[in-house]
């Protein structure tokens, strides 16, 4: 297993500036992703007005502006990557969030000391970058006050071998970024012994798309 450093170094370099503004100016015309769109659709039933996000490995922010522009009081982006922060920062500063926004660079598995808790955790395409599913998962379940909303590729053998391909060819750059493709039972079980309840599920092929409610008691 590639250690968690590495891991945060390689997605600082392969998520860089350069992609950044390729997604941001495709944000700009044609709004969140195919899969962003449907995290958004299942947080859209749920009070937003007042509550707190933090938006892990948000990228561009897609998630970070809707969450805002639904009068969300406060979000916080933590990122492995400078260019990403960089281009969020940018548009919060843009749109005059800057008192509502707050940027967080490293591994939110040691850097998520440094914020409060939020009500709603969001993880959009991220468990899939992080070696240890059991740990980002966990930490998310302890840190959010009531809802996770995730987006995570289907397991099976299919999915293995295009993460194979992808892991290959990140390593000819020399990257010590790498994809996973984690065993879906085991993400659930995790959620579970969490305390938290399944409250929305889709499929936009090849991504689960799940949102998770704290139970109470
Ligand atoms: C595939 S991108 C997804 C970006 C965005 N959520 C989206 O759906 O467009 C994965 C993101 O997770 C970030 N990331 C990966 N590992 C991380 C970690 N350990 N801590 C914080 N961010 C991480 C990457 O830097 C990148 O921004």
């Amino acid at each position: 297993m590639t250690s968690i450093q590495d891991h945060c170094c390689g997605a600082d370099v392969f998520f860089d500036k350069k992609t950044a503004k390729k997604q941001y100016r495709q944000y700009l015309k044609k709004g969140p992703s195919r899969v962003t769109a449907k995290i958004i659709r299942q947080l859209t039933n749920n009070t937003i007005e007042g509550k707190s996000l933090i938006d892990v490995g948000g990228g561009i922010g897609a998630l970070q502006w809707w969450f805002l522009q639904q009068g969300g009081s406060q979000s916080t982006a933590i990122d492995a990557s400078s260019g990403y922060l960089q281009q969020a920062e940018e548009h919060a500063i843009k749109n005059a969030w800057g008192e509502k926004t707050n940027f967080v660079l490293g591994d939110y598995t040691v850097v998520h000391t440094q914020v409060d808790r939020p009500d709603y955790i969001t993880l959009d395409k991220v468990v899939c970058c992080y070696p240890d599913y059991k740990q980002i998962i966990e930490v998310s379940c302890k840190k959010a006050k009531t809802h996770i909303a995730l987006s995570y590729p289907i397991d099976g053998i299919i999915s293995k071998i295009v993460s194979w391909f992808g892991a290959l060819l990140i390593k000819f750059k020399s990257n010590s970024f790498r994809p996973y493709v984690h065993p879906v039972n085991k993400i659930r079980e995790v959620f579970h012994e969490q305390g938290y309840e399944r409250v929305s599920h889709t499929l936009a092929f090849p991504w689960h798309i799940e949102t998770y409610r704290r139970m109470k008691g």
